[in-house]
């Protein structure tokens, strides 16, 4: 039987990638996606399902409890894949409150609903999964010979970020356990790919080397994170969801652990590489160090590091690989030249989501 999704923050980068993946190998299944559409998200990452027939779109914030629990009884939904959140570390350390509101309160309150419907209302728990997508980050910080994350590292976030995800990953539990709500949750590490907003690491160093700005590196760049292609992300998730335990957790990673400074200068390699065999990107984007034949390493700058920057984050994903039978597939260099190659053939979508005019160029195809 389809199975009927509510993807909470599915205009955000990883909650688009994942309506994309999961109505192209789940045509027939129903996807309502409720957004609020903060600063983060972008109806523009959905513009490939916009006409899908499964597809629905329901600008709503996950704290308006009411408006979930209409969706969920309406739409028949049996399974909640809960991406909304707050998700940078350096907004939330500017001002912590909206990361507890949204990543604690807003949890809690899709909890809450979510209970109401399928607990105590139409009594089909047992079918439904609520699957909540949270992060390494409440593992808190390795050392350089520390052994990696596992399912059962004891929670130690530094940021109020981490702490607000730490708080919503023991609701889900607390859930689970006290109330019997059939729960999964997956801690993965720093995902990439495309459709990712222009403040984080990576998208933020391509498109400022495409706009001939400096790359600012927090330190001395050797923070060390896991990153983990977006597509291996969603093909997790869809592990879990369909072979994973009521009640687990699963921790994704991509094996593959690279220094901040390594992944800014395989960036500046590989766009280096791009414009040395392509003239036509030198006249699209003249101020680009490459389009001149500066090497985009001159741009790296070293900036003041973040207050309580985690050092090391590594992922131990022996449970998932196990149980399920999952492996991230997406070889690092391969998917950061493959995104880069994004970013260059979506240049109104990247120019659009940094200006505030996209705003106006949205509206009229969703409804509230
Ligand atoms: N990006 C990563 O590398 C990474 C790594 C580990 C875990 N995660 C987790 O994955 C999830 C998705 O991350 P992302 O990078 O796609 O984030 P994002 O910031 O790109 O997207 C977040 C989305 O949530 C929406 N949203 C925010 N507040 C909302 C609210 N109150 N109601 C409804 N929608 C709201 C935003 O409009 C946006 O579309 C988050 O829970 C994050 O903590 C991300």
């Amino acid at each position: 039987m389809p199975a009927r999704l509510l993807v909470t923050g599915g205009a955000g980068f990883i909650g688009a990638n994942f309506v994309h993946h999961w109505l192209a190998r789940h045509p027939d299944d129903r996807v309502v996606v409720v957004d609020a559409l903060t600063y983060a998200g972008n109806l523009g990452s959905l513009e490939g399902v916009r006409t899908h027939p499964g597809f629905r779109f329901v600008h709503a914030d996950i704290r308006e409890q009411q408006t979930i629990e209409g969706l969920l009884a309406d739409e028949r939904l049996d399974t909640v894949v809960h991406f909304a959140a707050e998700s940078h570390v350096d907004r939330s350390i500017a001002g912590p409150d909206p990361f507890i509101d949204v990543n604690i309160g807003g949890t809690h309150s899709l909890l809450k609903a979510v209970r109401a419907v399928w607990l105590e209302g139409t009594g089909e728990g047992a079918e439904c999964r609520f699957h909540h997508v949270s992060t390494d980050e409440v593992y808190g910080s390795l050392g350089p010979d520390d052994p990696p994350f596992t399912e059962t590292t004891p929670f130690a976030p530094n940021s109020p970020y981490a702490a607000s995800k730490a708080g919503a990953d023991h609701l889900v539990r607390a859930y689970h356990h006290t109330y019997g709500l059939p729960t999964s949750v997956s801690n993965c590490s720093n995902n990439y790919g495309p459709y990712h907003f222009p403040e984080k690491l990576i998208p933020l160093c391509i498109v400022n080397l495409l706009l001939g700005r400096e790359l600012p590196v927090y330190g001395d760049g050797l923070q060390v994170r896991d990153w983990l292609h977006v597509e291996d992300h969603c093909r997790g998730i869809e592990s879990i969801l369909d072979r994973g335990r009521s009640g687990a957790t699963y921790n994704i990673g991509g094996n593959c652990e690279r220094s901040n400074l390594e992944v800014v200068q395989a960036i500046c390699h590989h766009v280096d590489h791009l414009f040395a065999g392509r003239e036509s990107l030198g006249q699209r984007f003249p101020d680009c160090p490459a389009a001149t034949g500066e090497p985009c390493a001159d741009r790296i700058t070293m900036v003041r590091d973040r207050p309580g920057h985690d050092r090391r984050y590594a992922i131990d994903a022996a449970l998932i690989s196990a149980e399920l039978g999952y492996e991230p597939g997406v070889e690092f260099d391969a998917g950061l030249s493959a995104t880069i190659g994004w970013y260059l053939e979506h240049e109104a979508w990247w120019r659009a989501v940094m200006d505030d005019s996209y705003r106006s160029w949205i509206d009229g195809w969703y409804e509230k």
